[in-house]
Order: C-alpha cells, then sequence, then structure tokens
C-alpha cells in the first residue's frame, strides 16, 4: 500500500501538464486503475484483512483523488500566470490617437442648403458634369457667339477630327439642371440641383473646379417677391440670423429677364467680416425671372406658366459661414485642413436639430 501510495503521489507531483495527470488517474483510479482492480480483489480476502484492507484502500483513493485535484488546481495556475507575463500590458502608456475622418465643409453645406429647401418643399435634382453645349449654352439663351460663353472660361472636350457628334463641355453652372429638368418633369416644379461645375479659373477665391446650387421655381403667378422671400428665408436659416436684409441690384444674365444679384447685409470688424448685421454688403449669388426662352426650350409653355431661378456657390457659403479664407485648400486633400475645419459625420444637418454645431 505504501508502495502504491509513493508511486501515486511522486507521479501525481512530477505531471508536467493536464494530459499527463489524467493518464495517471486513470492508470491509478480508473475503471481499470491499479487501485480499482485491488479494490475488486477484497471479495476475495477474509472478512479478517478485508476490514483493515477496505478502508485503507478507500482511503488512498481519495488521497489520490485530492491530489490530482490539487495539481490540477496547481497546474491551471502556472497556465494563467505564464499567459499573463505574456500579455503584459503598461497601462501608463499614453492612448493611440484613433483616425477619424470628417464631413468636408463642401459636403455639410450642400446638407445644410438642401435641410433648408426641402423645408420649403424644393426637391433635390441633379444632371451630369459632362454635357452638350446645348444645355450647358443654347438652352439657356446663350448662343454661338454670345460674349457669355467667352466670359465664362470653358473647358471643351476633344473631339477627333471629323467626328460631329454635338460638343461637350465640363458644366460652367449648375443651370443646364434646369433644362434637364423641366424636360423631364414639366410644370410645376420646385427644385435645387446641387454639384460641381468648372471653370479655368485658379486664385485665392477661385478654382477649377467648385461647386454651386441652382434653384428653380416654376408656377402659375410666381413673382420676383416669391423670390426675394424664398432667398431672405433662406439666408436667415442658413446664417442663423433672423431678420437678414437682402439688397437685389439689377444685372443682367442671358437665362432671366429680369436678372440681379443679390447682396446681404455684413460688416467688417478689425478685419472680421460678421454676416447679417452693419451696414455693408456681400455679394452672394444670381438670380431673376426664368426667361420664356428657357422655360420653352425645357418643353414648357411660356404663356402659361413663370418661374425664378438662382445660382449660389456652396464653396463661397462655406467660407463665409466657417470663415475659411482661402478656396484652393479646400480641394488640397489636406489632413490637417480638415481636421480643422471638418464636421462631425454623427451631426446630419437637419432644422430641428441644429444646422451646425
Ligand atoms: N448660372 C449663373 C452663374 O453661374 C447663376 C445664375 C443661376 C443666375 C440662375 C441666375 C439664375 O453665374
Amino acid at each position: 500500500m505504501d508502495d502504491l501510495r509513493d508511486k501515486y503521489i511522486t507521479a501525481i507531483a512530477d505531471a508536467a501538464d493536464e494530459a499527463a495527470l489524467e493518464d495517471i488517474r486513470v492508470q491509478a483510479v480508473g475503471k481499470k486503475g491499479e487501485i480499482s482492480l485491488k479494490m475488486r480483489e477484497l471479495g476475495k480476502m477474509s472478512a479478517e484483512e478485508r476490514q483493515t484492507a477496505g478502508p485503507a484502500l478507500n482511503a488512498l483513493k481519495d488521497e489520490i483523488n485530492s491530489a490530482i485535484a490539487a495539481k490540477r488546481a496547481a497546474l491551471a495556475d502556472a497556465a494563467l500566470d505564464e499567459r499573463l507575463r505574456g500579455e503584459w500590458l503598461d497601462v501608463t502608456l499614453p492612448a493611440r490617437h484613433r483616425r477619424r475622418g470628417t464631413v468636408h465643409p463642401v459636403s455639410q453645406v450642400t446638407e445644410e442648403v438642401t435641410a433648408i429647401f426641402a423645408d420649403m418643399g424644393f426637391a433635390v435634382a441633379e444632371g451630369p458634369r459632362i454635357d452638350t453645349d446645348w444645355y450647358n449654352f443654347d438652352a439657356l439663351n446663350i448662343p454661338t457667339h454670345h460674349p457669355a460663353r467667352a466670359e465664362m472660361d470653358t473647358f471643351y472636350m476633344h473631339r477627333a477630327e471629323g467626328d460631329d457628334r454635338p460638343p461637350h463641355v465640363l458644366r460652367t453652372h449648375t443651370s443646364p439642371v434646369q433644362i434637364r429638368t423641366m424636360e423631364a418633369r414639366g410644370a410645376p416644379l420646385r427644385i435645387i440641383c446641387p454639384g460641381g461645375v468648372y471653370r479655368a479659373d485658379y486664385d485665392q477665391t477661385h478654382t477649377p473646379m467648385f461647386h454651386q446650387v441652382e434653384g428653380l421655381a416654376i408656377d402659375r403667378d410666381i413673382s420676383m417677391a416669391n423670390l426675394k422671400w424664398v432667398l431672405e428665408e433662406f439666408f436667415a436659416a442658413f446664417f442663423e440670423v433672423d431678420g437678414i436684409k437682402t439688397r437685389f441690384r439689377a444685372s443682367h444674365f442671358p437665362f432671366t429677364e429680369p436678372s440681379a444679384e443679390v447682396d446681404i447685409q455684413c460688416s467688417w470688424v478689425n478685419g472680421q467680416l460678421r454676416i447679417g448685421e452693419g451696414d455693408d454688403w456681400m455679394e452672394v449669388l444670381g438670380s431673376g425671372m426664368v426667361h420664356p426662352k428657357v422655360l420653352a426650350a425645357g418643353g414648357i409653355d411660356p404663356d402659361e406658366w413663370q418661374g425664378f431661378a438662382f445660382g449660389i456657390g456652396i464653396d463661397r457659403l462655406a467660407m463665409l459661414k466657417y470663415g475659411i479664407p482661402d478656396l484652393r485648400a479646400f480641394f488640397d486633400s489636406d489632413l490637417r485642413w480638415l481636421r480643422h475645419y471638418g464636421f462631425s459625420a454623427l451631426d446630419v444637418p437637419t432644422l430641428h436639430g441644429g444646422l451646425s454645431r
């Protein structure tokens, strides 16, 4: 009995892992284990022998079982220690900066403008950035030799010699979307058309690609008064100042008659621009009553319908509202600039939730 105990207690102490320990358990106290077999022999013993051997075997079995349990716990502890040593972590290290993208001011302002006009019943319409010169010019009452074509610094698409398809241009404004939407949907209409436009120009306030939002409302009995109300509502909501004053200056666009350039009230305090106060003026957009020829080009009867239209620079609105000095930086993809001027992707501009935070 003492030999058995020594043998198994030593083996248990020396077991290197769980598997070795399990082998020992099976050998000693498993169904066909050495101690189990011995216990089966009890029946062949005399009653006297059985009285000493029985309890002794039972005690040995218990001792081995608890030695195995203790060793199993020790092995588990050792394994945990080993893991903790391997996964050592310095909680005093500075946190690693998580890289997060931001919403570009052009996207932000587009969302803001869309939210404001949606509230006044304007739907968003879109058109292609590469368009025919008919949509970009002719249909808007700018015939081939009109000086406005030369003023626009248009990018013309290359045409192979002998290719007589109509010439394509990078659209110089969002106004062609007026024509496309009139053709597709007819009157009445209330739309805004945000998107990229192109002109060959480059300095602090001009880039070859920039963004506009076109507005177009067509109905019966539409007048300049409706235009003025809609724009004043828009400026008050966009710049978040009530009762912002506007000034309509007579102007000229081939596609509107009459036409007006619109200024908003502003002031300069220590070189800082303040929108919606003071008695200076800042030009922000072109507008007017849609020219009868433009309605006709879009397939709408000008004797039955009238409309107003306007075009605003989105990038320019962003510069004014968020105090961004140089337009060229909008298109540099400089992450430092984006982190500074960008917006959180989770703050979607809405009229009820606030346009900008
Ligand atoms: N398309 C004009 C521009 O780009 C702006 C405009 C739009 C003016 C609609 C009047 C009406 O300069």
